[in-house]
């Protein structure tokens, strides 16, 4: 088989010009004949002037590069697509199968013979998997690490967990303008990733529990030279997997699925995790259903106590053992024999993982955080393909509730009456927000953590059932139900809830239930209005093949998996 340089060649219809060509115009890089002879490690660069999370991403990629090189490879960094969260209009989770193709094509298209794929900003991890995962070359993943937390008086600040609850204060008038001001310099202050087990600490703890990145790299913070140790010894790894042709398909198994269910929940991890774990199994062809989160959310404990469900920081993970210290503690429940990207098996990396753990961050499975998972789905005449909630991060005496729905019809809709103080709504309310899913939006934005009206912030209330077809950060806190399927822009029954509507939850039956009579509801189906497609271009593209939330809003032509096999 070709390797190195002489791996897919351009198409002139004449192997040997191809590469006499290629050759000469790889010497015009300076690279000397013996450099080009060597195999070659492709480095998947998401590093931009857009995203503050990977601002240390040149140097880490140093670092790759050194460890390529002393095992023997030619490093070569490429750049791709990067998703700077808060950078992008109208959501980053509208460009994640873009980058995960750009991903994929390049890794096929270009000479290289595994790629180490360097991301770490929430939706940028996800899109590498689901790349490499199509691609089929060796990868393997090297995180962008957590940022180091800040401090605002007296107050520890990690983005974003400490973003919203500062924000909430503001609206309820407890802090000054001027005050908000300083914290806003205090809450992000390093590079890396959010400061919490948001969305990116998740994927990145995930990644490592899939066995796609080295051991104990998942928490190491961005700034720390642990995090260039760990990216040396990922080049070197690189190289490596080369000649034991270990490809992503053979680590990414239906066991290997389930183990990473099982950290995701046992972390306390964000809800968005549910949905790119799907598409990325998808991409392999192996089905994650909701029943089946369910089923494994009932067994499994929440060990670490990580805002925005506890009380710590990844740094604080990071110190207390890190993700190895959780797999340890979940080891009778994980499948042991699952390949790693080392080569070696998920229970010969945890037998040789450092044994100190600081129970104050990860609790042991006698003294749980939570007996059971932190993500929990439900299911009803509101939500028939299911929705998610974060028990773990959520006010449990609003499990069980019914109330009369307050109803906006879009993001626009939440923006212009929300802090009406003529809104009819009473704490007891359920708000209701619809057309902010995978279509609806489009792109699903992080707007399912609807803002508590400002006059009932004022008044102290804190928390409110809340419900959408939207996603939410996960550093957000709040009994949120999330990602409603099927969504109100493809006229699921969340398209019909109308203001004051009467809606039951209840979490210990699993259930969402809109409590309107059904002739009732075929007249207001009936009304529906079709959703606009957009002329032209990749939102064109995107509107015509994206998927609902429990088929991980991938596109329907990228996964090897059919709806029939769910
Ligand atoms: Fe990049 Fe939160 S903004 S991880």
């Amino acid at each position: 088989m070709s390797q190195g340089l002489s791996r897919g060649l351009t198409n002139y219809g004449d192997r040997d010009f191809a590469l006499y060509l290629r050759r000469s115009f790889a010497l015009s890089m300076g690279y000397s004949t013996a450099s080009l002879a060597r195999p070659i490690v492709g480095i998947a660069d998401s590093g931009s002037g857009f995203n503050n999370c990977h601002r240390h991403l040149p140097e880490l990629i140093e670092a790759v590069k050194r460890g390529v090189l002393a095992a023997g490879g030619l490093p070569v960094p490429f750049p791709t697509i990067s998703l700077g969260e808060v950078f992008l209009d109208p959501t980053s989770m509208l460009y994640r199968n873009l980058m995960s193709m750009d991903v994929e094509e390049m890794v096929r298209a270009q000479p290289m013979d595994a790629v180490v794929l360097v991301g770490g900003c929430d939706k940028t991890v996800p899109a590498q998997l689901m790349g490499a995962a199509s691609a089929g070359v060796p990868a393997i993943q090297l995180v962008a690490g957590p940022m180091m937390t800040g401090r605002w008086q007296d107050e520890r600040l990690g983005a974003c967990t400490d973003c919203r609850r500062f924000w909430a204060r503001y609206r309820a008038g407890q802090i000054s303008k001027e005050e908000i001001e300083g914290i806003e310099g205090r809450l992000a202050t390093t590079s890396g990733t959010c400061a919490v087990m948001g969305t990116a600490s998740t994927m990145a703890c995930l990644a490592e529990a899939l066995g796609m990145t080295l051991p104990g790299t998942a928490a190491i913070p961005a700034v720390h030279a642990d995090r260039l140790r760990a990216a040396e010894a990922t080049g070197e790894a690189a190289v490596r997997l080369i000649s034991s042709r270990l490809t992503p398909d053979r680590i990414l198994t239906a066991e290997a699925f389930e183990n990473a269910v099982r950290v995701l929940l046992a972390i306390g991890g964000s809800t968005n995790a549910i949905i790119h774990l799907t598409a990325i199994a998808g991409r392999v062809g192996v089905p994650i259903s909701l029943e089946w989160l369910n089923r494994i959310s009932d067994e499994t404990p929440v060990l670490v106590d990580l805002k925005p469900s506890g009380d710590h920081y990844m740094e604080d993970l990071f110190n207390a053992g890190g993700l190895g210290a959780v797999l340890a503690e979940l080891r009778s429940e994980l499948h042991l024999g699952c390949l790693t990207v080392t080569g070696e098996t998920l229970g010969a990396r945890l037998d040789a993982a450092p044994r100190y753990v600081d129970r104050a961050v990860i609790r042991s499975r006698r003294e749980p955080i939570m007996p059971v998972g932190g993500l929990v789905a439900l299911f009803g005449s509101l939500a028939p393909g299911g929705a998610i909630l974060k028990r773990s991060a959520a006010d449990a005496r609003l499990f069980e509730t019914e109330a009369a729905a307050v109803v906006f019809e879009s993001l626009e809709d939440l923006a212009r009456r929300v802090d009406d103080p003529a809104l009819e709504v009473t704490p007891d309310s359920i708000l209701v927000l619809k057309n902010a899913g995978p279509k609806g939006a489009p792109g699903m934005p992080e707007a399912g953590y609807l803002p508590i009206p400002q006059k009932l912030a004022r008044a102290g209330v804190k928390d409110m059932v809340r419900i959408s077809d939207a996603r939410m950060s996960g550093t957000a806190f709040g009994t949120i139900v999330l990602h409603v399927t099927p969504e109100a822009a493809v006229g699921g029954p969340l398209a019909l809830v109308q203001s004051g509507d009467r809606i039951r939850l209840s979490v210990k039956e699993r259930r969402l239930d809109l409590l309107v009579d059904e002739s009732q509801l075929a007249r207001r189906r009936a009304a529906l209005e079709p959703t606009r497609q957009p002329d032209r271009g990749y939102r064109r593209l995107y509107m015509e093949h994206v998927l609902q939330a429990d088929e991980g809003c991938d596109f329907d032509f990228l996964r090897k998996i059919s709806s029939s096999q769910r």
